[in-house]
């Protein structure tokens, strides 16, 4: 494991002069569709929308059989005595890839159980609320939901309006604060490193720093931070970070990291579900059988080792990931620096075929990530809220069954936008090739007459 460990390159610089300076690196690396041979898509799917669920190379996957084969060899000495083990080589690469402590990170299934986890934790008395944005991923608003609904904790939404300048945004956030700390407290804030819809870069950092400066807890919905975004958890600080490795770093579904630093652990009295690892309090004669073996680990590491019989594998794949990046990529920089300079190229070229524009703010920060996000010439007025959503619908339904890819569209500031991902395996032309794409279907929605184009009754296939 030493070698592979020494792999994992710090994230804290993706300047490109560091990264043409080192010299064995990226030489032979021809990004582009000729890396399209090391994943497992369809010959006619175009991935556009990698941002959603990921995918992974077909190495990564023959070694998560080979972890399963294992197991299956010999089942319990495997998950009982074997899994932990590598469990921990998956951690430590994480940890030193984020600058962390290993006793500060755990693996989870996903963001989604990650966010739940800490939520779900946290004891909320009444005037405590919950602060997020408005961008906020919609499973984890529900998750504040479901736990205002079941606690006395009340939630305060903070609306976003793209494109924001960054200094706007944190004005917005501190407005939240203030109206929150008015009759209660604010407990906790939760907001993304990249937000999914749009998929823009959000200024987590300084978002963590006035948490701090008020005495608020910071949640990072890290799920697209992973691969992407150079994080070092031991400048930054947050409360907790969740990141999911199957999207950026090319782990297979359900494979995610949650950090929680030593300060905040006894805050998380249980992992989610709770199941062995769990130390009740003390109650005279009440022991609670615990079939694995003793551990010598914290009980927070402990807690998230095992919860209930799964298939862990994709947690024990981590080194093969950065294995795949550090290979076939040529490191770390490269790869971040290849998708985002083909995220704002392949969004310039859309943005130029429809006649619109890529969402970002006047200092670039929005789009220093691997999306772009472009407007599409659809005019809004036309249509009332109830028809918006199946525009929508029709747009993807085309996209998915006439053309095989995918793209998120969406309804944000009075416009419909589309998100576009950028991967190593994509190129300028898959771009181009999806802006011809866009614009006929929304001439069609536009000039056709829209309730035609739109056949209301084809999209409820
Ligand atoms: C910002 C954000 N948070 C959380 C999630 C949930 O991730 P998962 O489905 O892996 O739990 C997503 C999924 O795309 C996301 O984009």
């Amino acid at each position: 494991m030493a070698e592979l460990k020494d792999l994992a390159v710090p994230p804290s610089d993706t300047s490109k002069n560091e990264a043409l300076d080192s010299p064995s690196r990226g030489e032979s690396v021809q990004f582009g569709h000729k890396m399209r041979k090391f994943f497992l898509f369809d010959r006619q799917y175009n991935n556009l929308n990698h941002g959603s669920f990921g995918t992974y190379p077909s190495q990564v996957r023959s070694r998560m059989r080979h972890y399963q084969d294992l197991c299956e060899a010999r089942p319990d000495r495997f998950i009982r005595y074997d899994y932990p083990k590598m469990l921990d080589c998956s951690r430590k690469l994480l940890a030193d890839y984020f600058n962390a402590a290993l006793d500060d990170i755990v693996l989870v299934p996903n963001a989604t159980v990650g966010i739940n986890t800490v939520l779900r934790n946290l004891r909320y008395n009444p005037g405590d609320k919950i602060l997020y944005c408005s961008t906020l991923y919609g499973a984890c608003e529900k998750t504040v939901e479901y736990v205002c609904e079941t606690t006395p904790a009340t939630s305060i939404r903070v609306e976003l309006q793209y494109p924001l300048d960054d200094d706007d945004l944190l004005e917005a956030f501190r407005d939240g604060l203030k109206r929150g700390q008015d009759g209660g407290r604010v407990k906790i804030a939760l907001f993304d490193a990249v937000s999914s819809l749009p998929g823009v870069r959000m200024p987590f950092a300084e978002l963590t720093d006035i948490c701090k400066q008020n005495g608020v807890l910071s949640l990072i919905d890290g799920a697209h931070a992973p691969g992407q975004v150079p994080i070092d958890l031991a400048k930054l600080q947050p409360d907790f970070f969740i990141g999911n490795c199957h999207k950026w770093l090319f782990a297979p579904r359900g494979c995610a990291l949650l950090y929680v630093p030593r300060k905040s652990q006894p805050l998380m009295r249980s992992s989610l579900p709770t199941s062995h690892g769990f130390v009740p309090l003390p109650c005279e004669g009440k022991i609670i059988h615990n079939p694995l073996p003793p551990s010598a680990k914290s009980e927070f590491v402990n807690q998230f080792e095992y919860t209930g019989a799964l298939d862990n594998s994709p947690f024990l794949c981590v080194p093969d990931c950065f294995q795949f990046i550090e290979e076939e990529c040529g490191g770390q920089r490269e790869y971040m620096e290849y998708c985002q300079t083909l995220a704002r190229q392949g969004g310039a070229i859309v943005a130029k075929l429809l006649g619109t524009e890529v969402m970002d703010n006047k200092e670039g920060t929005l789009s220093k990530c691997f999306f772009s996000n472009v407007r599409l010439p659809l005019h809004a007025e036309i249509f009332t809220s109830a028809e918006r959503s199946q525009v929508s619908q029709w747009i993807t339904n085309k996209l998915v069954f006439d053309h095989h890819t995918f793209l998120a569209v969406f309804f944000h500031a009075d416009s419909w936008w589309v998100r576009l991902s950028a991967q190593v395996y994509l190129e300028s032309d898959d771009f181009r090739w999806v802006g011809q794409i866009l614009d006929q279907l929304c001439r069609k929605i536009n000039d056709g007459g829209f309730r035609d184009a739109l056949k209301i009754s084809d999209v409820e296939e």
